[in-house]
């Protein structure tokens, strides 16, 4: 299978627009060693044709044009977007569904009953989108294995996991089962896995054994330390409360990652624009390529 990242940052990328955090001051004044980032998105096939979007970025457009895969030219109107499946209903992972409204027929869309109800009354842009191409909707089975019509080669596992909704959810603060999942992506071919969940706040033993039995995991890399936001004085709130595990600590990222097999590919995404692994030059960055994690950047190909 293949795997292009589309877009590698947290919500509100990097550079953020209106933040002027030492990262997003850095790399603006080209005084920082660092990327700039668009917002959380991957695209994945199985037959390098045709491509599941996870996720739909506020930078799709931007994503599309930087990926010809993505445009392949074949008709008048033409995408190599097969189907998109939402791991959540927040902004950064839903907003790029408006751009992609010229659509020639519905997009097959995946996501939970969760995401789903989100979508039609907090953000009701499954409504909206009625009045342009509209969305085929599939809900995703959890726990059970399931293919894709128009996805050749590729077999999914769902999986439920702990993060958050988004603010205009009635389950914010209180997530429940189906807010948030995580994928494990199966070459039916190879028989290889990837695991991803770029919003991932507590590992739970399902969880555990999906990385277990993953030969790559694409994973919450949004903040280095749970108090980081605060500490900046950009938020109130843990980036455990925001529904993601930081990396260093006791219970962090780091600590599980550790535990895999060494043959297994560690890499971080959806990074905020205020984690210190953005920095080539940290100490940080330094911290994580020794424990052999690396960090996705918009452009990375992976291939299982
Ligand atoms: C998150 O991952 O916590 C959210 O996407 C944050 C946001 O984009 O507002
Ligand atoms: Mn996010
Ligand atoms: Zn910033």
């Amino acid at each position: 299978m293949k795997i292009r990242v589309l877009g590698s940052a947290a919500g509100g990328g990097f550079p953020q627009w209106n933040c002027n955090c030492p990262n997003c001051d850095g790399l603006r004044k080209g005084t920082l060693n660092a990327k700039a980032r668009t917002q959380s998105s991957i695209a994945a096939s199985g037959d390098g044709e045709n491509w599941l979007l996870f996720n739909a970025s506020p930078d799709v457009l931007q994503q599309i044009q930087s990926f010809p895969a993505l445009q392949p030219g074949r008709a008048l109107r033409d995408t190599g977007i097969a189907a998109i499946l939402l791991i959540d209903a927040q902004i950064d992972h839903t907003t790029g569904l408006y751009m992609l409204r010229e659509h020639r027929q519905k997009h097959p869309l995946w996501c939970t009953k969760q995401v789903r109800e989100d979508l039609t009354h907090g953000n009701p842009i499954m409504n909206l989108l009625e009045h342009y191409c509209g969305l085929d909707w599939h809900d995703i089975p959890l726990g059970d294995s399931f293919s894709m019509p128009g996805i050749d080669g590729l077999r999914f596992e769902a999986l439920p996991l702990i993060s958050n909704a988004p603010p205009y959810s009635p389950h914010r603060d209180k997530p429940e089962p189906g807010d948030n999942v995580g994928v494990t992506l199966i070459d039916t071919a190879s028989g290889k896995r990837v695991f991803y969940a770029p919003g991932l706040g507590q590992m739970e033993d399902h969880v555990w054994a999906a990385m277990q039995a993953a030969d790559v995991v694409l994973v919450d890399g949004t903040l280095w330390t749970d108090d980081e936001m605060i500490r900046l004085g950009a938020s109130q709130k843990t980036s455990r409360a925001m529904g993601h595990m930081p990396q260093s600590g006791p219970d962090g990222m780091i600590e599980w990652l550790d535990r895999l097999p060494a043959s297994t590919r560690k890499i971080l995404i959806h990074i905020n624009n205020t984690n210190a692994i953005l920095d080539e030059d940290s100490p940080e960055r330094a911290e994580l390529t020794r424990h052999g994690i690396e960090v996705s950047f918009d452009g990375m190909d992976i291939e299982v």
